[in-house]
């Protein structure tokens, strides 16, 4: 059945204004960006490597350029502080850097001379990919897709989250000013209608970051289609285990960096403090909640820059609040209670509640909501730590490297840290989980990967003659 085009507001959970009107796609964008993607698919993937290079340097200043009025927009759509989307900036812009050099370290056609000619390998972009991305860091993770899916000569159909189209125009806007040819990215606005709309088209690939039950629905509607590539970057139920640190004032830092940087709205975002229990862990933890109290929360634009501003709507702030019912209700004690500000509910104070290790539940709160458990050692720690079907980040307080080392072993994630915070991944490494969270098409540093294939090749110039099989000795 054909769809038409929806009228769609975005009001920014920061000020209420409106951030982005318009229509969404209907079909007939969709398949037109489509024709036009199909267009220009082989003369880009026959550009040279350098020009490809050259129009993602282009796009980096652009970036650059306009750093302030891309925050500013980030800020009022995401509702993060400003400073922070200044920091996403960076990061996208650093990304072109790290994508060009993942491509020559892992991706770089390699021939290989023997003594009858050359083996070699070299690497193919998929075709056409579409690329969905998320609102909570919605310039650097749909860029981690895109600049390396471009990089190696895809063309790429990006819709933008629809929370934050008005950082998708912008997107796109840099992406043309930078000379990129008709047809290599298409960007479309709309909901899961359009997402999944698109997806049906007859792809090379699907790169999708958001949530579980977004990257399920696009694993269903492929099936069947082992053809079109599809790399899902999703949620995660991140525990940071509290064993024995002697600065307890860096373990409160990197504790709090860990559950409530971007108000707790980040894929990495330790949900859930495991701590032994221990008396110097007690006296940690009566710090860390009476740190919380002094964490400065609020307009994301004021200043001094508070470190937490809005969560990125009205609705996203009422499940946080409600979960926090949810957890007191199944016994759970509230150390630090997350509350909206009067003058915007958007807005949320850090939350803290203490569990018992026989907790059960394994949701991803998607704000600044945190659990805290004590246990009695590292093994109970683990386990608990272990007790969820994603397998995001997880992290280690300890000064004790042999404890780290048995963490590393018995932990199941795709980000492993020690004494570092859950969150701010690298951008020289893999980045994805496994279980719930991914399809072990890790991104990041790897992104690469999943943006082209090898051909394997054996070649002999001039044809020679075969070592004869048996039963081949007649031919002649
Ligand atoms: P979301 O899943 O609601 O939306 C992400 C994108 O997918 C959007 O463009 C949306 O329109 C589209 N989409 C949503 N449901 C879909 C469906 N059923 N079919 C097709 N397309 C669909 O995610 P969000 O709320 O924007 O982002 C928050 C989530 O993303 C959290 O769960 C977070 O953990 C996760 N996340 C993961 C990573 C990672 O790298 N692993 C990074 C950031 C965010
Ligand atoms: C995210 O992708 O949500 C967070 C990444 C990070 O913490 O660096």
């Amino acid at each position: 059945m054909k769809f038409v085009s929806t009228p769609y507001t975005r009001i920014s959970p920061v000020n209420r204004s409106i951030s982005w009107q318009g229509d969404w796609a209907n079909q007939e964008l969709c398949d037109l960006a489509f024709e036009k993607a199909r267009s220009a698919q082989a003369k880009w993937r026959s550009t040279s490597i350098d020009e490809r290079i050259s129009v993602l340097k282009r796009f980096a200043s652009l970036l650059k350029v306009n750093s302030e009025s891309i925050a500013t927009t980030i800020t009022l759509e995401s509702g993060k502080p400003f400073w922070e989307s200044l920091t996403e900036l960076q990061s996208s812009i650093a990304k072109v850097d790290n994508a060009i050099d993942a491509i020559r370290t892992r991706r770089w056609d390699n021939v290989e001379p023997n003594a009858t000619g050359s083996t070699a390998v070299r690497y193919r972009s998929l075709g056409i990919v579409l690329v969905l991305g998320p609102y909570n860091l919605p310039l650097h993770l749909p860029g981690a897709h895109i600049i390396p899916a471009l990089l190696a000569g895809n063309c790429v159909i990006f819709k933008p989250s629809e929370k934050a189209a008005a950082v998708g125009d912008w997107i796109a806007k840099c992406w043309k000013e930078a000379e990129i040819p008709e047809g290599v990215l298409e960007v479309l606005h709309g909901g899961v209608e359009v997402a999944q709309y698109l997806a049906n088209l007859n792809l090379d690939g699907v790169f999708f970051t958001g949530s579980y039950r977004g990257g399920v629905a696009l694993h269903r509607l492929l099936a069947g289609r082992p053809e079109c590539l599809l790399a899902l970057e999703m949620g995660g139920n991140n525990p940071l285990i509290v064993e024995n640190v002697s600065d307890h004032r860096a373990a409160i830092q990197t504790i709090v960096a860990s559950a409530y940087i971007t108000s707790g709205q980040r894929c990495t975002c330790a949900r859930r403090i495991v701590v032994v229990d221990t008396p110097k862990n007690r006296t940690l933890v009566d710090r860390l909640v009476h740190s919380m109290e002094k964490i400065r929360v609020g307009d994301p634009f004021q200043e001094p820059q508070p470190f937490m501003g809005a969560l990125v709507s009205e609705e996203a702030s009422q499940q946080i609040l409600h979960a926090q019912s949810m957890l007191a209700s199944a016994g759970a004690t509230t150390l630090v209670a997350c509350k909206s500000m009067p003058d915007n509910s958007c807005i949320l104070s850090p939350g803290l509640s203490l569990i018992t290790p026989d907790h059960q539940v394994d949701e991803e709160y998607f704000g600044p909501l945190a659990t805290l458990c004590f246990v009695k050692d590292m093994h109970q720690a683990i386990e608990i730590a272990n007790r969820t079907r994603y397998g995001l980040a997880a992290g280690l307080l300890s000064d004790d490297r042999s404890c780290y080392e048995h963490f590393l072993n018995n932990i199941q994630a795709g980000i492993v840290n020690w004494n570092s915070p859950t969150t701010g991944a690298s951008g020289k490494l893999p980045f994805g989980g496994i279980g719930a969270s991914g399809n072990h098409r890790p991104s990041g540093y790897f992104a690469s990967d999943y943006c082209s294939y090898p051909i394997a090749s054996v070649e002999k110039n001039p044809l020679q003659l075969l070592p004869v099989s048996p039963g081949l000795e007649a031919i002649d």
